[in-house]
């Protein structure tokens, strides 16, 4: 396929070139966009056959529903029906950002977009190059993550080009998204509202508005995975080629026991990449990435160092493990995941 490629400056969006991409969702075919979590994949959210071309260009299955994004508030009226007070709550207090929410649909929106489900994800970003071909294309967005199903999402242009590219109608090359972690998905149809995917936006925000909010607790053990409350968390995710593995425990024993396994694997031909803060990657062997000093800074970088550790040829990574506060909730679900839960204990 021969995909259309505009590169769009975010501090001076060029509108006419952006016009060119939104033609192309007009017309039911897929455009990749940066938001401010990840770059999407974007289609008409209500048109089947659009929806259609959305899986087979990320080659995932199509029972895991996609996350509908608007414009405007207004729009959620037409995609949704039975909105209570927590759901208008948490719009207008984060709306536009990294929220979605889950609501009972309406009939205009097709199960295809839904993956079958009588509910919709639905989310308002904040990118203003997002905005922006929303607004053009005058339609509703579905999009999931613009990678390869199970690979880590992209968060710079590069990925979306070096993966993408010929896969899709249009690819919107707008620099880095500057969460880097994907949108905390909440659904708000239940008496207390629960957080099915941790994202940018943590429990603790969220608690300070609505009250008590929940987390699914089939997250934290990969035995419960296929209970999971939003499909897509049950799948494998966020995997890299090389095989990662999470070192838990007292700081200068996770040090001591990485350097060990690093040697270990040296002497084996095993090339071994080392994920870790800042603060703490000169304390290393290997091929070390730091990740940032803080943990909105690990968010923002983790699906990035993924990606290099492939680009560096590596076997095998160990990352430090994470505190799971505020934002670190999204960033261990996510390690985890792409570790296949893989623990090592000192
Ligand atoms: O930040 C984001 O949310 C990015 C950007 C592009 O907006 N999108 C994204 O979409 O991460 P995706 O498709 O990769 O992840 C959507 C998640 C999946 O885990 C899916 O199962 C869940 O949301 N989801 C969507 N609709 C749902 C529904 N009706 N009920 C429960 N979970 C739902
Ligand atoms: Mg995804």
């Amino acid at each position: 396929m021969n995909t259309i490629i505009s590169k769009i400056d975010i501090n001076n969006i060029d509108k006419s070139e952006i016009k060119k991409q939104a033609e192309l969702l007009k017309k039911g075919k897929t455009v990749i966009f940066p938001t401010e979590t990840v770059y999407g994949l974007g289609a008409n959210a209500l048109d089947e056959d659009a929806v259609k071309k959305i899986y087979e260009a990320k080659g995932r299955p199509s029972d895991n529903p996609l996350i509908v994004h608007v414009y405007s508030k207004e729009e959620v009226y037409n995609l949704a029906k039975n909105i209570n007070e927590k759901a208008e709550i948490i719009m207008e207090h984060f709306w536009p950002g990294p929220i979605t929410i889950i609501l009972d649909k309406k009939d205009i929106v097709p199960y295809k977009t839904s993956g079958g489900l009588e509910t919709v994800a639905i989310r308002m970003p904040s990118h203003p190059i997002a905005r922006e071909i929303i607004k053009q294309a005058g339609v509703p967005i579905a999009a999931p993550s613009a990678n390869i199903s199970g690979r880590p999402s992209p968060t710079k242009a590069d990925h979306v080009y070096e993966e993408m590219n010929g896969r899709v109608s249009g690819i919107v090359l707008g620099g880095d998204c500057n969460f880097g972690l994907e949108s905390t998905v909440l659904d708000v149809t239940t008496e207390t509202p629960m957080i099915l995917r941790p994202g940018s936006i943590t429990k603790e925000e969220l608690e300070k508005v609505i009250g008590e909010v929940l987390v699914d607790p089939s997250l934290a053990r990969k035995e419960d995975n296929d209970k999971a409350k939003a499909p897509g968390m049950k799948y494998t995710h966020y995997s890299p080629d090389a095989d990662v593995y999470i070192v838990s425990g007292n700081e200068n024993n996770i040090i001591e026991k990485i350097n060990s396994l690093v040697e270990e694997n040296k002497e084996n031909g095993i090339r071994t990449g080392v994920m870790c803060l800042e603060k703490n990657k000169d304390k290393y062997k290997g091929e070390v990435l730091s990740l940032g000093n803080t943990l909105e800074e690990v968010g923002c970088n983790l699906f990035h160092a993924l990606r290099q550790m492939d680009k560096m040829n590596i076997d095998v990574v160990y990352s430090e493990e994470f505190s799971t506060y505020g934002v670190g909730q999204a960033i261990m679900n996510r390690l985890l995941k792409s570790a296949g839960y893989k623990i090592i204990n000192v």
